[in-house]
């Protein structure tokens, strides 16, 4: 394993559908060495209940459960705390994901409201011109969906849609995930096997 433990990223978990998506994202970025700053929004936390069947009662538990196997690399940031680290420009990160990404948030960052961590942090990325992924989990789509993506992506935020493909011969649940993880990834050109390529 390569060290890149200097290295931060931000990691927003929505309470879009897919919280599974966001915890390997997390789970992978920590393998691969670098430290990660979790935020997970209320809705976020209810959509671990309801999807994965989490206790989600206690938290930081929860949290050292999942991701216990690196210590010190793992920075979880409740979501009401404007004050954290990743609040501000002058803390130094790689980018931040958003996996999956709720169109309530994507509407917020869309219109820089700011108005809790995500909203910050994401705000922070665009304002220090860094690496926004988001993931957005929706369907069908409307208007105002595909307004706000369409502005989002005019100011160079990258959004990949939590939309597997089948080019690669997926045969579980786990392939559909790592191939979403992997072209999250992709976009930093951070190596990984998550999947295999076309032509490969
Ligand atoms: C089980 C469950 C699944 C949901 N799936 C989606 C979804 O796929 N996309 C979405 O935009 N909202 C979805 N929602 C609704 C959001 O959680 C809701 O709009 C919430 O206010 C978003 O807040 P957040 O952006 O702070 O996480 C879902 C809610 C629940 C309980």
């Amino acid at each position: 394993m390569t060290e890149h433990k200097s290295k931060n990223f931000v990691v927003g978990i929505t309470g879009a559908s897919g919280g599974i998506y966001g915890i390997r994202l997390t789970e992978t970025l920590l393998s691969l060495g670098y430290r990660v700053h979790l935020v997970v929004s209320n809705a976020g936390w209810r959509v671990f209940k309801e999807e994965l069947g989490y206790a989600v009662s206690d938290r930081e538990g929860l949290l050292n459960q999942l991701f216990g196997g690196y210590p010190g690399s793992l920075l979880y940031h409740p979501v009401q705390d404007i004050g954290a680290s990743i609040a501000s420009g002058s803390f130094r990160t790689e980018g931040m994901i958003i996996m999956p990404c709720s169109m309530g948030t994507l509407s917020a960052v869309a219109q820089g409201s700011s108005d809790n961590l995500m909203t910050r942090a994401a705000d922070v990325m665009l304002k220090e011109g860094r690496p926004l992924v988001l993931v957005p989990r929706e369907t069908p789509l409307h208007a105002i969906h595909l307004e706000n993506m369409l502005k989002l992506s005019r100011l160079g935020v990258k959004l990949i849609p939590a939309m597997p493909a089948f080019y690669y011969g997926p045969t579980s649940m786990d392939d559909l995930i790592n191939f979403m993880v992997g072209k999250v990834l992709d976009s930093f050109q951070i190596e990984h096997t998550l999947f295999r390529r076309w032509g490969e």
